[in-house]
C-alpha cells in the first residue's frame, strides 16, 4: 500500500496520519474542512520538529514525513487508498455519515476501518457499502508514542481485511491485539473502571485529587495518576464509554461515578478546554480541590 487516508485531523486522526507517513505512506488527511486538515498537519509538523530538536529523528526523515501527508477538502481523492481510517468525533451517526459518503469514492479492494474506542463494529458495518472490507483499529493517545492497536473484527469481517491490517500495523511499528467486538474491547474494558473508580474515590472523601493520583502512579508505577490521566483522554469520552459499558451490559459494576458526571456537566472536560480534575491554564496543572 503506498496511499491511504485519515479523516479526522484531530488528535488521533493526526496522530495516525503521523505515524503512517513515517513508515513511508502518503496520506490524504481530511475534516469537515480542509483548514482544519491544514490545522491538523500544522500540529504534525510541530511534533515532528520536537523530535528533530532532541535528536529523534533526522530532518529529511521529518520533511519527507511531512511531504507525504496531503490535507483534502473532500473525499474524492481517497478513491486511490488501500486504506481508509475513520477517526472522527466518537458519535455513530457522524460516522454513519461518513461511511455513506466514503463509500461511494472507495476502490472496491481498499479496506475501511473506524477509530472507535466503544461502538459496535458489526453494527457500523452494516452502513458500509461492504461490511467483509470493514475493521475497528483502535490506537491509543498519544499515538506516536503508544505501542498497541486493539484489532476489532465485526461479524463479517474477512480474514484478508484483518490479515491486510496487521501487516499495516507492522509497517507502523504497532503490536497488534485482538479483541472481539464486545463492549470497551480489551483496554477500555479495564482502563474506564479504574478511572471512573479514581472519581467514586475523590467523590467520597477518601484522598484530595494530588493523593489518588501519587499513590497510582508512585503505588502501581503507572505513567500518570487516573485523574491525571481521565484529564487527559477527556472527561466527556470517559463518561461516554462508561455508560456505553453500563447500558450494553446493564451491569451495575459500570455505573458512572455521580462526580464524573458532575464534571461533564459543568464543562469541565480536562485538559482540552484546559479544566478538569486540575487547572491547566498556567504552567503546571494545579488540583482543583
Ligand atoms: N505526541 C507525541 N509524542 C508525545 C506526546 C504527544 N502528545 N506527549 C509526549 N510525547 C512523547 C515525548 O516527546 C517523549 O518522547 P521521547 O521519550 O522520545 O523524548 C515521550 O512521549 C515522553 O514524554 P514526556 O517526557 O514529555 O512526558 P512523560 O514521560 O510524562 O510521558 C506520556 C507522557 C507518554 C503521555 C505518559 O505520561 C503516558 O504514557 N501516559 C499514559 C498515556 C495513556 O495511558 N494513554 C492511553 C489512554 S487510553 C486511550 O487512548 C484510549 C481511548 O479510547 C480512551
Amino acid at each position: 500500500m503506498d496511499k491511504m487516508a485519515v479523516i479526522g485531523a484531530g488528535q488521533m486522526g493526526a496522530g495516525i496520519a503521523q505515524v503512517s507517513a513515517q513508515a513511508g505512506i502518503h496520506v490524504f488527511l481530511s475534516d469537515v474542512s480542509v483548514e482544519l486538515a491544514e490545522k491538523g498537519k500544522a500540529g504534525i509538523a510541530k511534533q515532528l520538529a520536537r523530535a528533530v530538536e532532541k535528536g529523534k529523528l533526522e530532518a529529511n526523515d521529518a520533511d519527507a514525513a511531512l511531504a507525504r501527508i496531503e490535507p483534502v477538502g473532500d473525499y474524492a481523492p481517497m478513491a486511490e487508498a488501500g486504506l481508509i481510517i475513520e477517526a472522527a468525533t466518537e458519535r455513530e451517526d457522524i460516522k454513519r455519515t461518513i461511511f455513506e459518503n466514503v463509500g461511494k469514492v472507495l476502490a472496491s479492494d481498499a479496506i475501511l476501518a473506524s477509530n472507535t474506542s466503544s461502538i459496535p463494529i458489526t453494527r457500523m458495518a452494516a452502513a458500509t457499502t461492504d461490511a467483509s472490507r470493514f475493521v475497528g483499529v483502535h490506537f491509543f493517545n498519544p499515538v506516536p508514542v503508544m505501542g498497541l492497536i486493539e484489532l476489532i473484527r465485526g461479524l463479517a469481517t474477512s480474514d484478508a481485511t484483518v490479515d491486510f491490517v496487521r501487516a499495516y500495523a507492522e509497517r507502523i511499528g504497532k503490536r497488534v491485539v485482538q479483541a472481539n467486538d464486545a463492549p470497551g474491547f480489551i483496554v477500555n474494558r479495564i482502563l474506564l473502571p479504574m478511572l471512573n473508580e479514581a472519581c467514586f474515590a475523590l467523590g467520597e472523601g477518601v484522598a484530595t485529587i494530588e493523593d489518588i493520583d501519587a499513590a497510582v502512579q508512585l503505588g502501581l508505577n503507572h505513567p500518570m495518576g487516573p485523574l491525571t490521566l481521565a484529564d487527559f483522554i477527556g472527561l466527556d469520552t470517559c463518561l461516554s464509554i462508561t455508560q456505553v459499558l453500563h447500558s450494553s451490559t446493564g451491569d451495575p459494576k459500570f455505573r458512572p461515578a455521580p462526580l464524573l458526571v458532575k464534571y461533564v456537566e459543568a464543562g469541565w472536560l480536562g485538559r482540552k478546554v484546559k479544566r478538569g480534575f486540575y487547572d491547566y491554564s498556567g504552567e503546571t496543572p494545579v488540583p482543583t480541590r
